[in-house]
């Protein structure tokens, strides 16, 4: 590995191996950006280097701080960028991207920054160890709702020793809101441990042992009303889009069990936070457990800090998984470096 001294801004490393040559041989390397957070760079770099050498992938990686918003003209121009939360800057930077990678699953962050590249193909990390991790803080939130814990710590707190019945699981009614690579591995774990689980696509699916329905996501549509029908649990792991912005509200609250617990870990912007509130306040939901939120952080002064049956944890149901992640981006670029085509491209029209 060659680092060539700079800033953080502007280092490269050459990752191509004699041993290994290159994607095409006698062209020359890759050109990738890596944006990401300073901190997190120097374990990018060293996982991208021995995926790289795995794939035979001629690259040559140079790193810029996703911190830094300021214009830098004299940047090495890239092919390939790979980015989590980029400033603007950078693609004012970029003038000759032929791909973006994300390394995360949302996309919608970058499909509303309005310097993004229109015309530049966007790829999404596909599961990549997150399926496994997303679906333990989802399996651990359900099993803290069903096992009743958040009532027995209100009874701690009121030095009352008093068992609570504890219903089947085969008649808790689990529902996950969006099936994609993600969702279906929540949904198999949650059936794996016995709970009644359905769940709920725009289009259709097949998961084993799960009640899988299709449609509109619209409460008062037969396929939508039938998924939210005196659920115990909604579990949303929906990608946000135009479409489903707002999706988590009154309508589809007045669906759910009385009592009934929302666990959101697809993205803030879906939950009216008002309606939770006064779903909450009229006893129509019992809890929540919330991962993302419109605004992150969450502003010290927001109501949902001091609310007893909300739970928040700061975005970190899905910590992007650094090797199986490197191991993807190599693979997914050697492929497209050899022109073949390549899963997990995001379909703009439909916003993930
Ligand atoms: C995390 O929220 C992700 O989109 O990967």
């Amino acid at each position: 590995m060659v680092a060539k001294a700079g800033s953080s801004e502007t280092g490269s490393v050459e990752t191509g191996s004699a041993e290994t040559g290159s994607a095409k041989a006698g062209s020359a390397p890759l050109r990738i950006v890596l944006c990401a957070r300073e901190s997190q760079v120097p374990a990018w770099l060293a996982a991208l280097r021995i995926e790289c050498v795995k794939h035979g992938l001629d690259a040559q990686v140079s790193f810029r701080d996703a911190a830094n918003d300021t214009v830098e003209h004299a940047a090495l121009q890239a092919d390939v960028a790979l980015v989590w939360k980029p400033p603007a800057a950078l693609f004012a930077e970029q003038r000759g991207l032929k791909l973006v990678f994300n390394l995360g699953a949302g996309v919608d962050a970058l499909l509303a920054m309005p310097s993004f590249p229109r015309d530049v193909p966007l790829l999404r990390l596909e599961d990549a160890g997150m399926s496994e991790v997303l679906a333990e803080y989802v399996l651990a939130a359900v099993l803290r709702v069903y096992r009743g814990f958040d009532r027995y710590a209100a009874q701690q707190r009121a030095a009352q020793w008093s068992p609570l019945p504890l219903r089947e699981r085969d008649d808790y009614r689990v529902g996950v809101l969006g099936l994609g690579v993600i969702g279906g591995a929540i949904a198999r774990t949650l059936a794996a441990h016995g709970f009644a689980v359905r769940g709920f696509s725009r289009t259709p699916r097949s998961i084993h042992g799960v009640m899988c329905l299709a449609g509109a996501l619209d409460p008062a549509a037969a396929p939508c009303a039938r998924f939210l029908d005196q659920l115990d649990v909604l579990v949303s792991v929906l990608p946000l889009t135009d479409a489903n912005r707002g999706a988590l509200n009154a309508a589809l609250f007045a669906r759910l069990a009385p009592g009934a617990h929302l666990i959101n870990v697809g993205r803030g912007a879906h939950l009216v936070e008002t309606d939770l509130l006064a779903a909450l306040d009229a006893g129509q939901l019992g809890g929540a457990t919330l991962d993302v939120f419109d605004t992150e952080p969450l502003p010290p002064a927001h109501p949902f800090w001091s609310r007893p049956e909300i739970l928040v944890t700061p975005h970190i149901s899905a910590i992007t998984q650094l090797a199986p992640s490197a191991q993807q981006v190599a693979a997914k670029l050697a492929a497209w470096a050899r022109g073949e085509a390549v899963s997990g491209q995001v379909d703009r029209a439909r916003g993930y």
